[in-house]
């Protein structure tokens, strides 16, 4: 099938690369003439494992490309897919869904075909239904013009292979064309098991919130219990080890430490309450408040955690940041815990150098005023305290004996519980972790 991707941001590119992988013709459209050339010439302009192969297969072979022109983009289209971003509002908790409207309001008119439009974006609970609507009147083949809801569930760092073995698939739809159209754009995956919901638009656009919704929680749920520990003298990494036995559990999403961040988690919640407001349904979410300060109080008390470990005070010492994207296997810096920590402890007078494997570039441009290092052991040289904020394998791996000849101090905060504590203890480092006690 001919298709378009709209937007190539992490999830836009992704999908337009993993569609063509499924035998379809695809063009990616953005409005960024840089990024359009990038992508072009088979460079992802974001660090996502196999993802830049994929999509210089797909280009050689004549399945993908790239434009900034939406005329060109969408001929001949069965299917639009949107993939636009829709970030926190500016001092606001809910979505701007500035970009998906933008996207609508320049496509639709040029729509002049049958096709189906497929909104992937996260997006509040009656988006769709709305959209729907401005299409019909906007698109010269009118109703001609149908539109699904088909939420994405991918994760930053596993993008490619979520998006071609998801868990499920879910579409959002009245229309028995639609629901067709889209059981043969996923043809293969159908074929290999892959579970399908169809639900109406509101269901759909809500059970993706919900999982984030519920993700957030399960994270927070284990930070509070770290919380509790920490006052009690307990070890949370034994408490969630033991609870994960329990299926009805599971291990998943119940790591304690320095807790959630990136693009989605944080401004999805946020925006889910927001809507939930706007709709009389706040009472159902103020857990989700909680959930958010839970979150946020972990950033706290690493800071905290940092300052005992500095002798009480963090001024004027020398402090080693570990870690900058807010997952391992990301560059991603977008409500980074590792980045907000590493400001605060600069904020309270400590000389901080940051190190990332990948995320430099990004949190260069986001943090200009923090020291970066080139090399994890450049970034300990001389320090007086070493915080591990992202648990990439390449601090995982570091040797504790040969980093300690390289610091003042051998004092490691363990912001996200990854490191072996009786090994770094044993090469004579002081190892703090949030929710563990001092010794254990
Ligand atoms: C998330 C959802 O997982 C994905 O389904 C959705 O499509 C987009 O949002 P992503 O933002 O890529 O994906 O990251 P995820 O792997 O979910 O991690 C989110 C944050 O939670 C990270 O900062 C991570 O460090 C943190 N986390 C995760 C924990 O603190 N503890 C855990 O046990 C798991």
């Amino acid at each position: 099938m001919r298709m378009t991707v709209v937007g190539t941001g992490y999830l836009g590119a992704t999908h337009a690369a993993c569609m063509a992988e499924l035998g379809h013709q695809v063009v990616g459209l953005d409005t960024d003439q840089a990024k359009i050339e990038r992508l072009t010439a088979g460079e992802v302009p974001f660090y996502e494992p196999g993802l830049a192969e994929l999509m210089q297969r797909q280009i050689i072979a004549g399945r993908l490309e790239f434009t900034t022109d939406p005329a060109r983009a969408v001929a001949g289209s069965q299917v639009v897919f949107l993939c636009v971003g829709t970030p926190q509002k500016h001092g606001e908790y809910a979505a701007d869904l500035s970009q998906l409207h933008g996207a609508t309001d320049t496509l639709a008119p040029l729509l002049d075909q049958p096709c189906l439009v497929v909104g992937k974006s996260t997006v509040p609970v009656g988006t769709a239904a709305a959209l729907a609507e401005r299409i019909r009147q906007l698109a010269p083949a009118g109703a001609d013009v149908e539109l699904a809801w088909n939420p994405e569930f991918l994760r930053e760092g596993h993008a490619v292979d979520d998006t071609l073995r998801p868990d499920r698939l879910v579409i959002g739809t009245a229309s028995g064309q639609a629901e067709k159209t889209l059981r043969e754009v996923y043809a293969p995956l159908l074929d290999a098991g892959v579970p399908l919901l169809v639900t109406d638009f509101a269901t759909s656009e809500l059970v993706k919130t919900a999982a984030n919704a519920f993700l957030a929680t399960k994270i927070s749920f284990i930070n509070a219990m770290a919380e509790v520990c920490e006052a009690a003298g307990a070890d949370v990494s034994q408490l969630s080890a033991a609870l994960a036995y329990d299926p009805r559990i599971g291990g998943r999403f119940l790591n304690a430490g320095l807790g959630f961040g990136g693009g989605c988690l944080p401004k999805d919640i946020r925006a889910f309450m927001a809507r939930a407001g706007e709709l009389g349904a706040d009472q159902a979410l103020t857990f989700l408040r909680e959930v958010d300060e839970i979150n946020m109080r972990r950033r706290v008390r690493t800071v905290d955690l940092a300052r005992e470990q500095a002798g009480g005070s963090l001024l004027g010492r020398r402090v080693a940041v570990l870690g900058a994207a807010f997952k391992p296997e990301s560059d991603d810096v977008r409500d980074s815990p590792a980045l907000h920590v590493a400001a605060a402890v600069q904020l309270a007078g400590a000389h901080v150098r940051v190190y990332d494997p990948q995320a430099m570039a990004n949190a260069k441009r986001t943090f200009p005023g923090l020291s970066y290092a080139g090399s994890a052991q450049q970034a300990v040289e001389g320090a007086h305290v070493v915080l591990l904020l992202t648990e990439w394998q390449e601090f995982l791996d570091l040797d504790p004996a040969g980093l300690g000849s390289l610091v003042a101090e051998r004092r490691v905060v363990d912001g996200r519980s990854c490191l072996d504590a009786d090994r770094w203890r044993a090469a004579g480092w002081t190892y703090r972790a949030l929710g563990r006690p001092r010794q254990g």
